[in-house]
This record gives structure tokens, C-alpha cells and sequence, in this order.
């Protein structure tokens, strides 16, 4: 599995959570940034990982702001991303299994770097049920087109 991964300003600190994790978990990914401390806005950073999902570059996205909102905003505008803003781990599994979701976002301002890390190991080793779920994402798949 090949992970993109990338945050604002307001998710530097989760996002090198996320990517010790991968490395313990000997999960492949790329780092999209951003690079530094000052404002920079999340549209830049969440749909070039959303692109590299829906292009098949890359397996899975986490994207990581100040809320997770304007993250998940953006990558969901990119057709073939689904896109889940997550903050507890009951829904980072059922999200895996019921809806395929390809691009996790979370928020740093709202969640600590062990929930996230928690969250994120879920969401990355959780299989799609398939079954009467993928009826249902079919049906978000054939509106996109
Ligand atoms: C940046 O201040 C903040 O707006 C951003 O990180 C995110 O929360 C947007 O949804």
C-alpha cells in the first residue's frame, strides 16, 4: 500500500504522527508538505493528494488541518475521492468497511497525536465489507459520472 500524505500549517504536528506510524507499520508513503510554519491554505495541499488517489498513483490519502473540515471539502471535490473527516475510532472502521473511503482528514485542533495515531492505524488496516456497501458506493460512483 502507498500512502499520500500532507497538512496545513494548523497539521504539522499530527501529520509526523501519522508518518512515524507508517514507517512502524512499514506502510510506503509520499509527504506532500506543506513545508512550513506560516498560513498557507489547505486547497493547495488537499487536492494534489486527492489527484494522486484518484490518478491510482498512490493507494490511500491522509490529509490533516486545524479542523480536518476544509480538507475533507477539497479532496471530495476530486471525482473518485471519498473523502472522510474523522475524530473517533468507531467511525475510522466503519468508514473503512461500509464506504470504501480512500482519503482520511482529521483535525489538529480538535483531536491529540494518540487519537489520530489510533485513528489512522484503523483506517489504514481496515478492509472494505464489500457485500450491500458496495451497492451503495456504487450508486455514488455512477452520479460522479
Ligand atoms: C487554518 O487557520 C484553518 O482554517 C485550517 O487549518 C482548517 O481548519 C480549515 O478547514
Amino acid at each position: 500500500m502507498k500512502v499520500a500524505i500532507a497538512s496545513d500549517h494548523g497539521g504539522i504536528n499530527i501529520r509526523k504522527e501519522i508518518m512515524q506510524l507508517m514507517e512502524e507499520l512499514n506502510v510506503e508513503y509520499v509527504d506532500l508538505g506543506c513545508e512550513c510554519s506560516d498560513s498557507v491554505d489547505y486547497p493547495d495541499y488537499a487536492i494534489p493528494v486527492a489527484e494522486k488517489v484518484a490518478g491510482g498513483e498512490v493507494d490511500k490519502g491522509i490529509l490533516i488541518c486545524g479542523t480536518g473540515i476544509g480538507m475533507s471539502i477539497a479532496a471530495n471535490k476530486v471525482k473518485g475521492v471519498r473523502c472522510a473527516l474523522v475524530h473517533d475510532t468507531f467511525s475510522a472502521r466503519a468508514t473503512r468497511e461500509h464506504n470504501d473511503t480512500n482519503v482520511l482528514a482529521m483535525g489538529e485542533r480538535v483531536i491529540g497525536p494518540g487519537l489520530a495515531r489510533d485513528i489512522a492505524k484503523i483506517w489504514l488496516t481496515t478492509d472494505f465489507e464489500g457485500g450491500r456497501h458496495e451497492n451503495r458506493v456504487n450508486k455514488i460512483k455512477a452520479y460522479e459520472k
